[in-house]
């Protein structure tokens, strides 16, 4: 196995290619592996192999050029991942209606392995989860084959870093943490990483790098939750700018890491991650104070976007029952077309309910579904601007000329700080 890693001649099998597995795919396949992509969406699968990316972070041109060579192959049949000398797993982990993991296709990729185990192979779990589920749910589903883990089969959880839409930050200069259930499994895991990331960190066992990923993510969802929170405290004294205040803190060199509000958390990580460890802590008659406190205030940050424009609305002498509104940005964050769990689409669903008109504009996102029906995004021109009694700015797409929206629009509301000219008519999340 050491000597097919090292050559690259090791044939990788990656299960769910979306927002994760795709973009691993292609680097693997840049660096001159053979990639086999597995997924359980037969349109997915035949736009992978036709060369069309449905994944912002993935270029045509890129993905084209590994299939064209035939270096990545994408098929629903799995029965390719016996042929497969390491397969990594990257499929969703959401939560239920009531907020508890859903492991289903976690376990549903393992048993798909499990068919096709054989000696040799070497298995990585990517997707995000509690602390416990390689050693205690996919283990033990592996060894029922009869084959042992650290000597016929390797077995590893390696969370993924990636933030879509960051150029800066990829898969391959984001530092990766690598836990084995053996020594030789860290081992072969890491060597095979370090063929396209640097650096590698291999840590003790599998239950510590699922544990760093979710510290890393809960880390982000109570300081979003606490700035939030000052925002709301700046909004009711009504003469502290938030944006200013950020800046201010900003300034001290060390001790200090600055976060923005906005109009809540989205995306399949920040808001669901932290679930998966109250449910785990609850095992143990803990319970996750801080993850629950966080939730609560984020979540609460798209009604306190409505009330917010309710408020100026009327303020201005509109009234809500009559007024038009139009929202920019419904991607949960910039430059990117994810719409899962967007704050963005909470605050369209409510406002729908208290304003006469709700439209929305995203150059990421053409046409989009709520409750059953197709709404398209409008344009964001002078001319089309001027019709609305005021423009709600949800997601700070770079795209976006805000000089302009600042200066054709008759109202604005700023959840991201991002008009930066002084302005009666713009009122900013967080400055009262
Ligand atoms: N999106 C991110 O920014 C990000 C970042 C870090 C970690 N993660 C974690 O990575 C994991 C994957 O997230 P994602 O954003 O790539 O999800 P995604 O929804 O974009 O993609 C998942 C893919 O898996 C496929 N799939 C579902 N069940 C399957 C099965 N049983 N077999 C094969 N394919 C299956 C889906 O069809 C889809 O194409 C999650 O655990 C997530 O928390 C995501």
């Amino acid at each position: 196995m050491e000597t097919l890693i090292k050559n690259k001649k090791a044939l990788v099998g990656i299960i769910g290619l979306g927002y994760v597995g795709l973009p691993i795919a292609v680097k693997i396949a840049q660096k001159g592996m053979k990639v086999m992509g597995f997924d359980i969406n037969a349109k997915r699968a035949a736009q992978v192999n036709r060369g069309y990316s449905y994944i912002d972070d993935v270029t045509r041109a890129e993905l084209k050029a590994v299939t064209a060579k035939k270096r990545l192959v994408a098929t629903t049949n799995f029965n390719g991942l016996k042929k497969c000398d390491i397969i990594l797993i990257c499929v969703p982990t959401p939560v239920d209606k009531n907020k508890e993991p859903d492991l289903e296709p976690v376990l549903n990729s393992t048993y798909a392995v499990q068919k096709r185990l054989r000696k040799g192979q070497l298995i990585i779990l990517k997707s995000t989860t509690y602390p416990e589920t390689t050693e205690g749910k996919i283990l033990p589903i592996l060894q029922e084959t009869g084959l042992k883990v650290g000597k016929d089969f390797y077995l590893a959880f390696c969370p993924e870093r990636i933030d879509p839409g960051n150029k800066k930050f990829t898969v391959i200069n984001t530092p990766t943490v690598i836990g084995g259930v053996t020594a030789k499994c860290t081992r072969l895991a890491a060597l095979f990483y370090r063929n396209f990331v640097s650096p590698v960190c291999s840590v003790s066992s599998p239950r510590i790098a699922e544990m760093t990923k979710l510290l890393e993510n809960t880390f982000r969802n109570v300081n979003i939750a606490l700035i939030n929170e000052f925002a709301q405290l700046c909004e009711r004294m009504g003469n502290i700018d938030i944006w200013e205040v950020i800046d201010a803190a900003s300034t001290k060199p060390f001790g200090f890491m600055p976060f923005y509000p906005g109009p809540g958390v989205g995306g399949h990580c920040i808001p669901i991650d932290p679930y998966y460890l109250s449910w785990k802590a609850r095992e143990y008659d803990f319970h996750t104070v801080f993850i629950e406190l966080s939730a609560r205030v984020n979540e609460d940050m798209p009604y306190f976007v409505v009330n917010k424009t309710i408020d100026v609305l009327s303020a201005a002498g509109v009234c809500p029952g009559k007024a038009k509104v139009l929202l920019l940005g419904m991607a949960f964050k910039r430059n990117i077309g994810d719409l899962r769990d967007s704050p963005a689409l909470k605050v369209f669903e409510i406002m729908q309910k208290r304003i006469k008109t709700v439209r929305y504009n995203d150059p990421h996102v053409p046409k989009l579904y709520l409750h059953g029906k197709t709404i398209r995004s409008v344009p964001c021109t002078a001319r089309h601007l001027k019709k609305y009694d005021l423009v709600v700015i949800l997601t700070n797409h770079s795209a976006y000329d805000y000089d302009m929206i600042a200066k054709h629009s008759r109202l604005i509301i700023d959840t991201r700080g991002v008009i930066k000219k002084k302005l009666r008519k713009v009122k900013k999340l967080g400055a009262g």
